[in-house]
């Protein structure tokens, strides 16, 4: 047994080597956690179904925590007794080497890396395994584009974002952002009462990320589906390793809060054995045994983008100042609304003469049936530009519909509905500074799906070529607006 298992890149192991041994150890380990049976709390089905199902929910299954601050801590934890399970079958197989069965550890896919890396690993689009037979890691409950070599969108992939924000956890004020990690709420799967605000990086790359690669109707496109497909616990690794990442800020604001370090989370070892587990015992990865081989922070503009928003957050609460009249209806195509913004009336007003600290554009009470099998980029500007309206400059984050159908299906209580809220401080200090803020702000929908790219190798395959795409389901925002702190 190795003292510390170090968790790499599994596009790195791909370049080094066709089926890498640790690629193919867990192709291998997947094969046999299908065949346990669906009440065994180490096998496939069961440990999908801790995640979400409404088959036998109790105090282990259907518990996964979404727009929460406990979003990170519990999927740590997922994901550590999962790495166990899985290696404690690959220390018994006698057709991987010894080095590989010791030293196992779940690989990340880092689609934020280079520009290829946004495609999923070939290891997990081959039809075969080296020997020929079905590979486990290849499964259809997918977008088709992502199985022939797709490339999830720049905005999908990129956790930049995410990353500037150095809050770990926000309350739930209307309004304002939820923090990094999310929202504080109590213990609850899906959504408490009120509004589903996802943390910034449970939103991007988060959620766009699972509907990338689910695509309309596909496993990763919902919460009782997404860990039956094996790509789903390298992409949480990622998440996992984005949160070391950010912990290398050195400005970020970690939660103190008893509440959430010291909440009781329940799971299996890979005994079987029931085990427990708080956010405290996980903060730091090296006490849980495992460390990422890189957790550097991304190379750009990242501290400059969050120098507006480092303070802390201002205590009187967000104002409206202004809102579409309408519901706005999407239908996977681009779609650009105006919100008019009038001058604040509330305590700003009083404090600082009507001069915003900060400045958050909200798109409020998202609703539809079911995830439409894609998600939109969100765009903010003044109308008068003459600008490419998806300019990366005016990106201010991603509307996306991972769990929406818990929040917000027919069946549910009407006061539900995600919402996200985006921190456009920047882009405002931006066009004041030039007197270009004014009383309009464009606010642009841009459907983001996986892009072929020009040379797919496939696309000659039967059945496959020339497939249109379905029409997207359509998703209703109640309003866009902007508030000012
Ligand atoms: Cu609880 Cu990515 O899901």
């Amino acid at each position: 047994m190795a003292d510390e298992y170090v968790r790499r890149d599994v596009w790195a192991l791909e370049r080094e080597q066709q089926w890498h041994p640790v690629v193919l150890a867990y192709a291998l380990a997947v094969e046999r956690l299908r065949e346990r049976p669906a009440d065994d709390p180490t096998g496939w089905t069961y440990q999908a179904a801790v995640h979400g199902t409404t088959v036998r929910p109790d105090r282990w299954r259907n518990q996964c925590q979404h727009f929460s601050w406990f979003f990170l801590p519990w999927h740590r934890l997922y994901l550590y007794w999962f790495e166990r399970i899985v290696r404690s079958v690959v220390a018994s197989l006698d057709e991987v080497d010894p080095e590989t069965r010791d030293g196992w550890a779940l690989p990340y896919w880092d689609y934020g890396g280079s520009r290829a890396d946004a495609a999923l690993p070939p290891a997990f689009r081959a039809r075969q395994l080296p020997d020929g037979r079905p590979n486990p890691l290849r499964v259809e409950q997918r977008d088709a584009r992502m199985n022939r070599g797709g490339l999830l969108p720049a905005q999908v992939t990129s956790a930049r974002l995410a990353l500037q924000t150095l809050e770990f956890a926000a309350p739930r004020t209307p309004g304002q952002p939820a923090g990094f990690g999310g929202p504080v709420t109590g213990w609850h799967h899906a959504a408490e009462s009120g509004v589903a605000v996802p943390g910034a990086l449970e939103a991007t790359p988060h959620g766009v990320v699972h509907t990338g690669v689910g695509g309309r109707g596909g496993w990763m496109s919902g919460f009782d589906s997404a860990p039956l497909d094996p790509v789903f616990w390298l992409h949480h690794a990622n998440i996992d390793r984005l949160w070391e990442v950010w912990r290398g800020q050195p400005r970020r604001r970690d939660p103190r809060h008893r509440r959430w370090l010291e909440f009781e989370f329940d799971f299996h070892d890979e005994q079987g054995d029931a085990v427990k587990g708080t956010a405290r015992q996980v903060v730091d990865t090296t006490s849980l045994g495992y460390r990422y081989d890189d957790v550097a922070l991304p190379p750009g503009p990242l501290e400059a983008a969050s120098m507006g928003t480092s303070s802390p957050r201002p205590d009187h609460p967000p104002e409206l100042v202004g809102a579409t009249d309408n519901p706005v209806d999407l239908t996977g195509e681009r779609t650009t609304v105006q919100v008019g913004v009038s001058a604040p009336e509330g305590p700003l007003d009083a404090l600082r003469g009507g001069v915003p600290d900060r400045v958050y554009l909200n798109v409020e009470d998202v609703r539809a049936e079911e995830n439409p099998g894609l998600s939109y980029a969100v765009y903010v500007r003044v109308p008068d530009d003459n600008d490419d309206p998806t300019d990366d400059r005016f990106h201010v984050g991603n509307v996306h519909f991972f769990g929406v159908e818990l929040t917000s299906g027919s069946d549910r209580d009407a006061e539900h509905g995600l919402a996200f809220a985006f921190d456009v401080t920047e882009l405002y200090r931006r066009l004041r500074d030039s007197d270009r803020w004014n009383d309009q702000v464009a606010v642009t929908f841009e459907p983001l799906r996986p892009e072929l790219p020009p040379e797919s190798d496939e696309s000659d395959e039967e059945g496959e070529s020339g497939e249109a795409d379905a029409p997207p389901a359509g998703v209703r925002f109640g309003r866009v607006s902007i508030y000012y702190q």
